[in-house]
């Protein structure tokens, strides 16, 4: 009987330690994008070529360039290392959160940008405006984390 009661308690365990945000959901989010071989400051060094690729597609009105650059932030793989690996410990918990919350605002514009690049002739003035809303997201996540780590 007791050993029963024992074994509901470890399933019940399991199930919260499995349902808990903070921890599963950053591992799996981590987990569910491409392998690379790139360190998380190579893959943010490819990050940033996509982002130009986007700003010189921009100038140039040329849509193929903005999809590109769109398509490699959009399809970012993840890091040889678990993203968190770069922070300290103490900041292990926050830095999960951040990367969840970056990650849907990071995918969301770049989605609004694809769109307004699709077009058949694209409102330049307003792919502008979503390219510089969604480096916004860029700049607000290094500020908060680029002097911050280990
Ligand atoms: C979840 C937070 C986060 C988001 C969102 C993010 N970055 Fe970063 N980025 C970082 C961190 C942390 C570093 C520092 C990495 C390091 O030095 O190891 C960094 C570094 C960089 C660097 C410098 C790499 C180097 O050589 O030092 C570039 C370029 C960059 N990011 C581009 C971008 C672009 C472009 C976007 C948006 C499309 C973006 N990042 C979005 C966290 C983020």
């Amino acid at each position: 009987m007791q050993k029963r009661t024992l074994s509901i308690l470890l399933v019940l365990l399991q199930f919260l330690s499995a349902n808990d945000p903070d921890h599963t959901n950053a591992e799996k989010l981590v987990a569910h994008k491409q392998k690379s071989d790139m360190s998380y400051k190579q893959m943010m060094q490819r990050m940033g070529e996509a982002y130009h690729m986007i700003q010189t597609g921009i100038i140039n009105q040329n849509k193929a360039l903005v999809t590109l650059g769109a398509s490699l932030i959009q399809n970012h793989p993840a890091p040889k290392n678990k993203p968190w690996s770069i922070v300290k410990k103490e900041d292990v918990a926050a830095f999960k959160q951040t990367l969840l919350a970056y990650d849907k605002l990071l995918h969301e514009g770049t989605r609004k940008l694809q769109k307004s690049v699709k077009t058949k002739t694209p409102n330049w003035s307003l792919v502008n405006e979503n390219a510089f809303a969604l480096s916004n997201h860029c700049v607000s996540c290094h500020a908060m984390w680029k002097e911050n780590l280990k």
